[in-house]
């Protein structure tokens, strides 16, 4: 499932749908989301989102922190279908307030971008920041996994 996700994020044109893979896991095994649609995801970070591995003591994400969620659904019959890709990039300070500086970015399994914070699609996406801010300040939008499925 994995190779036939990655080959579907890899058509998009934004290059971290093909590269997230190279960054830390931080989720033992896929899990479900149910505010990711009820599919089983996987949680990614890049070198600069490296305290992600600190969980609530995260603290705040320098810019170029980028964090990627994999996804695919399994049907009633057993079916398996890849899901969308779930991106967040911190940006340079004053970029979206609103926000807090994070940039939601909603790959769908043909490649296409569904929309992106400031971008193209970008109301697509809006609803994104309301409940990954709802931890705000005690993290820095970062709702992280359940405990049993975290690397340590
Ligand atoms: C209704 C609440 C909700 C919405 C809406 C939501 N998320 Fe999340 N998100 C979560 C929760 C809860 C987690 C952590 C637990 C999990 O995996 O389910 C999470 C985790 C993530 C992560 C891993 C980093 C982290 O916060 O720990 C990414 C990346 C992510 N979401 C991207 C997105 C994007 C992009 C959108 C919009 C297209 C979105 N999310 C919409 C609740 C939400």
């Amino acid at each position: 499932m994995f190779e036939t996700m990655k080959a579907a994020y890899a058509k998009s044109d934004k290059g971290d749908a093909a590269g997230f893979t190279n960054w830390r896991r931080y989720s033992t095994q896929a899990y479900v989301s149910d505010t990711h649609g009820g599919r089983y995801v996987q949680n990614w970070g890049n070198t600069a989102a490296k305290a992600y591995g600190n969980y609530e003591s995260a603290g705040t994400f320098p810019q170029g922190a980028k964090l990627a969620k994999d996804s695919f659904a399994v049907n009633a019959k057993g079916g398996v279908s890849v899901g969308p890709l779930f991106l967040m990039e911190k940006m340079q300070a004053g970029f979206n307030p609103d926000s807090d500086d994070w940039r939601y970015t909603l790959i769908m399994p043909n490649g296409s971008i569904f929309g992106t914070t400031n971008g193209a699609g970008s109301d697509n996406v809006a609803f994104c920041i309301g409940c990954h801010q709802s931890v705000t300040p005690d993290q820095d939008n970062v709702l992280l996994l359940p405990e049993e499925y975290r690397v340590r």
